[in-house]
């Protein structure tokens, strides 16, 4: 049987996990967690309180969503912070978009100025040709020493494993990859795109065959998602799941400015 979620439900779910966010704002219960374990900051405002204080150190973190939803701006947010606010070199590695046209949009649209950073080579934007390269993990490993990078950002891996041919190269690349990545000594966030999503940013499919490899592999996954209300509250983040830690469980109200992402407190929507 289908569940049907009204947008009333919708706001009711919203309104709900804003004041356990708010709370948990309040009691600086991240803050004090995060100084039992050391976590990385990813700097999305609201985001640390969602999940005790962070990203874990040398974690992979998988942003999903739909089309447009913001999991490029959330990738670069957090490379941006960590080099602005954390003195952290960073990677951006890209299959598909030019990162070019990457670095200058997000001049445009947020004043993040990655190619200075460039310059003082404390960030590289590069892509890669999955068509091409024979080695992918090894592709990846060159950039991040290279970068010296404690940051590294992978959008997408949906176009890498699109440009792989069965599904036993896609499940291996891929597991080969995420085993490499645990090892390079940085914090990772990857991208995947993610087209079925239901309300509230629940696959419609949950059967086993439906969940990516990577999704088992990585240590976050957080989900994106137009929450269907319309107006200053449509958008949404969940976490899905996240190693040693106590998440919020449901899906909070989130928006992108010319700020960038940022999640919204129960007054702000
Ligand atoms: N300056 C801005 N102000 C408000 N919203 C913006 C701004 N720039 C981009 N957006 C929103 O962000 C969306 C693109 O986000 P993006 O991170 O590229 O999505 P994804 O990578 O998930 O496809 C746009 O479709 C638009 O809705
Ligand atoms: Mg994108």
């Amino acid at each position: 049987m289908k569940v049907v979620i009204t947008p009333s439900k919708i706001r009711e779910i919203f309104i709900y996990n804003s004041i356990y966010f708010e709370a948990i704002m309040a009691k600086k219960e991240g803050a004090a967690k995060a100084a039992e374990q050391p976590r990385v900051k990813t700097g999305i405002p609201g985001f640390e309180a969602l999940v005790q204080g962070g990203l874990i150190p040398n974690s992979i973190n998988l942003i999903k969503g739909g089309p447009g939803t913001g999991k490029t701006i959330f990738s670069l947010q957090y490379l941006w912070k960590g080099l602005t606010e954390f003195n952290e070199n960073c990677a951006y590695i890209s299959f598909d978009n030019n990162p070019e046209r990457i670095k200058e949009d997000a001049l445009l649209d947020f004043g993040w100025d990655f190619e200075k950073f460039e310059k003082q080579g404390k960030a590289k934007f590069i892509r890669i040709d999955p068509y091409s390269t024979t080695n992918i993990q090894s592709d990846i490993e060159d950039v991040v020493t290279k970068a010296k990078a404690k940051r590294l950002v992978i959008d997408s891996l949906t176009t890498l494993r699109v440009s792989l041919k069965d599904s036993y190269i896609i499940r291996k690349s891929l597991y080969l990859l995420m085993e490499a990545l645990a090892q390079m000594g940085c914090t990772t966030v990857a991208t995947s795109e993610m087209s079925r999503t239901g309300e509230l940013g629940i696959s419609e499919d949950s059967s086993l065959e439906y969940f990516d490899l990577e999704e088992f592999a990585a240590d976050s996954i957080t989900v994106l998602y137009n929450a269907g209300l319309g107006g200053k509250s449509d958008r949404a983040l969940r976490v899905i799941k996240m190693r040693r830690t106590d998440h919020v469980k449901g899906p909070v109200p989130a928006e992108i400015s010319g700020k960038g992402f940022k999640i919204l407190g129960k007054s702000e929507f």
